[in-house]
């Protein structure tokens, strides 16, 4: 739809950034934090040092500081489980409580509105040990874990995030590197445990902290058929549901997908549901739903495959069939790293959630990875990130206009940090770290040129997107 007038962002609107603990902390072992599947696991970030990371741990001063001077509104990041349970449950870690709590002051001694995930990948290995989601018990863990979190930052912190890309870590967990060899039967086991988990802990929030508000963090993302044909539509329909509206509808409205359940009794998949469980779900109810987008997906009703280049990827989906088969989209382009580049994507993505759901939005991740160069007088001259910022804000504008009630805006990342499964070199930040896989170097920080034009939209509040 085309507007002859573009609304502006609301007043309040949360311009952010985000991270993850393990890809920007490092520290991995330090002053009693226990070791996470992140630290002991498969993890494809062993390509490089990711026990120091960022060394965010040892810099969040210097590091919340640059991300007040580019002006942030919000800072989206997660806490390690394992900081504050080194065993995922039971002795509290005060260490870890300390060092969270001057992250937060911090913050907001700049203004800066903490968002914060509860977990983000890193699984607490000794939980890992004893079945991981499998284990029922893994339910309680995380509900202990959230009743230590909201008390000691529940009087600062108002936005929670429960669990990040639930449904990457089910779908592709292997791309994550996390111990993910089960069959999905037991994968959407796990994932039941994990929906009851995150409906008593929203649960518990609302009770404890009643200026809170808290939402799920999936990565949502449209599907499209590859050509106008039934059967097509059909495809995009399932992959939406499975992919998608599987997490959310559980979330927001508490009842399993009707498509999904279906595809669950046709394969053999239907998890055992305790009585009382499908009670917890209904009742919890979320303030907003936060997701992250990086890149639409094709998909057909049959098989007639453009798509190669199959290795494991979040955002690269494997035929499944029958239910639909992977197709690349002509219409958009791609990054160095093969995911589609697709702004347009996004606000259809955003008018799907709104009209679905008619919650508070809110975007805690969507960026590019690029192998960015630094040159010498420290520059980083990172255009091709700004180009792709500046068409997504401005979708989100239009999406704003098309009645979508977005609350905020955090891209991936505030600062480079190590991603999930090509390294350092794979960098997303505004903030250059100077490090490579293996060589740490001084790890300094470097304001790339895409710093200067956030902090410019950000002063302008999204009007002008030239960062002029
Ligand atoms: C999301 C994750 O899947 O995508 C982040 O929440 C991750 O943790 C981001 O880093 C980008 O993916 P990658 O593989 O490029 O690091």
């Amino acid at each position: 739809m085309k507007f002859a007038q573009v609304k502006a962002f609301p007043e309040n609107f949360l311009w952010g950034a985000s991270t993850s603990a393990y890809q920007v902390e490092g520290g991995w072992d330090a002053d009693g934090k226990g070791l996470s599947i992140m630290d002991k696991g498969n993890h494809s970030t062993k390509n490089s040092d990711f026990k120091v990371a960022s060394d965010h741990y040892h810099r969040y001063k210097e590091d919340v500081a640059l991300l007040a001077e580019m002006g942030l509104k919000a800072y989206r990041f997660s806490l390690a489980w394992t900081r504050i349970l080194p065993d995922g449950r039971g002795a509290v870690n005060q260490k870890g409580i300390e060092f969270y709590s001057n992250l937060i002051n911090e913050l907001l001694t700049y203004n800066i509105e903490p968002i914060v995930t509860m977990y983000h990948f890193d699984l607490p290995y000794a939980l890992h040990q004893e079945g991981g989601w499998a284990n029922r018990a893994t339910i309680d863990a995380f509900v202990d874990y959230a009743r230590v979190l909201f008390t000691h930052f529940g009087d600062r912190v108002k936005y929670w995030l429960t669990i990040n890309e639930q449904n990457i870590m089910i779908l592709h967990g292997a791309a994550l590197g996390l111990f993910s060899e089960q069959g999905k039967k037991e994968l959407y086991q796990q994932n039941h445990h994990m929906l009851v988990a995150q409906a008593k802990v929203m649960e518990l929030c609302h009770t404890m902290c009643s200026q809170a508000k808290i939402g799920p963090a999936p990565n949502i993302s449209s599907v499209y058929p590859a050509a106008c044909k039934p059967e097509d539509y059909m495809a995009a329909q399932n992959w939406s549901a499975i992919r998608n509206w599987l997490y959310l509808d559980a979330a927001v409205f508490g009842r399993y997908n009707s498509l999904v359940w279906s595809y669950f009794t046709e394969k053999g998949y239907t998890p055992a549901i305790l009585e009382g469980d499908m009670e917890i779900l209904e009742n919890a109810k979320p303030d907003f739903i936060a997701f992250n987008y990086y890149a639409t997906a094709t998909v057909a009703g049959s098989k007639n495959s453009t798509v190669s280049d199959r290795k494991a990827d979040q955002q690269v989906a494997k035929d499944e069939e029958g239910v639909y088969y992977t197709e690349a989209n002509p219409y958009v382009s791609k990054t160095e790293f093969g995911w589609s580049i697709d702004p347009a994507g996004f606000r259809n993505t955003l008018r799907e959630l709104q009209d679905r759901y008619r919650l508070p939005l809110l975007v805690t991740e969507n960026g590019l990875g690029a192998y960015d160069k630094l040159e010498p007088g420290d520059v980083v001259n990172d255009e091709y990130r700004i180009e792709f910022l500046r068409q997504h804000i401005e979708q989100a504008r239009l999406a704003i206009t098309d009645g979508v009630n977005l609350i905020g805006y955090c891209p991936w990342s505030a600062i480079d940090l190590v991603s999930t499964h090509s390294g350092v070199s794979k960098r997303y930040g505004f903030i250059y770290v100077n490090r490579d896989e293996f060589d740490l170097k001084d790890l300094r920080r470097i304001k790339k040129k895409s710093f200067y034009w956030y902090q410019k939209l950000i002063a302008n509040h999204g009007t002008d997107l030239s960062g002029r």
